[in-house]
């Protein structure tokens, strides 16, 4: 769990081991100041809010580009709740098994702690984006869309003014773009990334999000997920080898119905 920058752990005078779950209710393990480890579940929201409004604090581009969609500078607590109740851990973990299952000349020059932070801060900005747009239980408009494609901007420009490497911030914002670079945000001519990097938070980031439900559908299943993700190959977007190591991923270790 990476949610609270080292240097905010003392400032609060606690430090975050990590989050569980039990019963389906996200736990934060904490560490006091005189050592004793604790569960908590409500303090941490608003910390982690706190920690949220300090970053935009920090960066003035983030209110810019709010106000540009004209959204209000809001912390959405459930999104939050979310996030670190299940996609950002799943999507670490599948990240990772993804990383260890490629072959080595893939991913050299990948380094492993810039896909495990990535993966799972990739979708930090997500707290800002409107609710009714989030959680629209039908296709979005154009505007609508415009307004969610933002959030792995506002991801990066969070991460941007903390302790954070700039391939791990690379990753982060362009966790939505794809092989054939036809993704959100637009690529500009001097930028380069880590393709394959790229390729292995998404590839995660998708198939996690597919297996989870959403509003506007239910959970798919690990066939159904992976066919929808061949498609992808198929049309040059995502990697053949990416997607062999998440099939080689999904087979020993994705148990669930
Ligand atoms: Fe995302
Ligand atoms: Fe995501």
């Amino acid at each position: 769990m990476l949610l609270i920058p080292e240097h905010h752990k003392n400032k609060y005078g606690i430090k975050l081991l990590g989050a569980v779950q039990i019963s389906g209710e996200s736990f934060f393990v904490y560490k006091n100041k005189d050592g004793e480890i604790s569960l908590r579940t409500g303090q941490e929201e608003k910390i982690q809010k706190n920690i949220l409004k300090n970053m935009i604090k920090l960066n003035p581009r983030i209110l810019r580009l709010l106000s540009k969609y004209r959204i209000k500078p809001n912390i959405n607590t459930r999104t939050l709740k979310e996030l670190t109740g299940g996609h950002m851990n799943d999507t670490c973990k599948i990240a990772m098994g993804i990383y260890s299952l490629l072959a080595s000349n893939l991913k050299s020059g990948i380094d492993e702690k810039s896909i495990k932070e990535a993966s799972m801060l990739h979708d930090l900005g997500k707290v800002l984006i409107p609710s009714k747009v989030l959680n629209k239980p039908a296709k979005l408009s154009v505007k609508e869309r415009k307004i969610m494609n933002i959030h792995s901007t506002i991801s990066y420009e969070l991460l941007k003014t903390q302790d954070i490497n700039t391939d791990t911030l690379d990753l982060v914002k362009y966790h939505h773009q794809n092989l054939k670079h036809s993704g959100y945000p637009k690529l500009r001519s001097a930028e380069h990334i880590s393709d394959i990097g790229v390729q292995i938070i998404s590839t995660a980031d998708k198939y996690s999000a597919l297996r989870e439900a959403r509003v506007y559908r239910r959970k798919l299943s690990r066939i159904e997920s992976l066919l929808i993700l061949y498609k992808e190959v198929l049309e040059g977007k995502i990697h053949k080898d990416v997607y062999r190591a998440l099939f080689d991923y999904v087979q020993k270790y994705d148990k669930a119905a």
